[in-house]
């Protein structure tokens, strides 16, 4: 009983802070609307979670940021519309049917200048980026198993002020007892992060957690 009432009161805050702080405008609804028609899984981020990565840009100064799993361009979008005019996003993408689809949300959205969209598996693109570092923030949100190599790159190529952001941080619970590769993944990712000594590291409980780090200057 007592769970459902925290998570009735959980629901009832999230949706208190974003009728305050969250504007999902009528591109971005355009973007779930193409996500749903061409029948891609409803895993993106949330409105209030897309707010949130705004936040994080804006708090690093951030004007070059790669983000691991384009999907339908939604978070890209949140993202690409907090950098600077000069920013840019590079959005890592496996799917050739996802990336199109991301492709077109981003020039609805005005900022396809803005966002390059690397095709492939993440590994191998991130392998070319780590001749362009060091980058300003990164955001994970792709396949689970792979966060922790992501993680390790991410330490080698952030200058340093920079963040490592990861999606899905609590795995609606299931880091607490994981039975799936991703979950038990996901686990040892958080595990990592909190290691990591060059990283000041948290988990945000904003939506399903947001797991951050900021890489030590000097
Ligand atoms: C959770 S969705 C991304 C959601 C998106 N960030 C959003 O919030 O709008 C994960 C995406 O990562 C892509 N993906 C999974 N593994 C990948 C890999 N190894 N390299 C590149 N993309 C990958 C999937 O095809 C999928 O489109």
């Amino acid at each position: 009983m007592a769970d459902i009432m925290n998570d009735f009161l959980r629901k009832q805050m999230d949706d208190y802070a974003s009728a305050l702080f969250v504007q999902e405008d009528e591109t971005l609804r355009w973007i779930q609307a193409q996500a749903e028609a061409n029948q891609l899984p409803a895993i993106s981020v949330r409105p209030f979670e897309g707010r949130l990565l705004q936040i994080l840009v804006a708090l690093v100064g951030a004007k070059t940021v790669i983000e691991i799993g384009a999907l339908a361009g939604y978070s890209g979008t949140w993202l690409a519309r907090a950098l600077p005019a000069d920013g840019k996003l590079y959005t890592l993408e496996k799917s050739a049917k996802h990336a199109a689809i991301a492709r077109a949300s981003f020039e609805r959205a005005g900022v396809a200048n803005r966002v390059e969209l690397l095709e492939g598996d993440a590994h191998t693109s991130l392998s070319h980026l780590a001749q362009r570092a060091p980058f300003d923030m990164i955001f994970l949100d792709a396949d689970k198993v792979s966060y922790p190599a992501y993680l390790k790159w991410a330490v080698a190529n952030l200058r340093p002020g920079g963040l490592v952001a990861a999606h899905n941080a609590f795995r609606s619970g299931k880091v607490l007892n994981a039975q799936t590769d991703d979950d038990r993944a996901m686990d040892a990712f958080n595990r990592a992060l909190a290691a990591e000594p060059t990283l000041g590291s948290m988990i945000l409980a904003i939506g399903d957690g947001m797991a951050v780090g900021i890489k030590q200057r000097g």
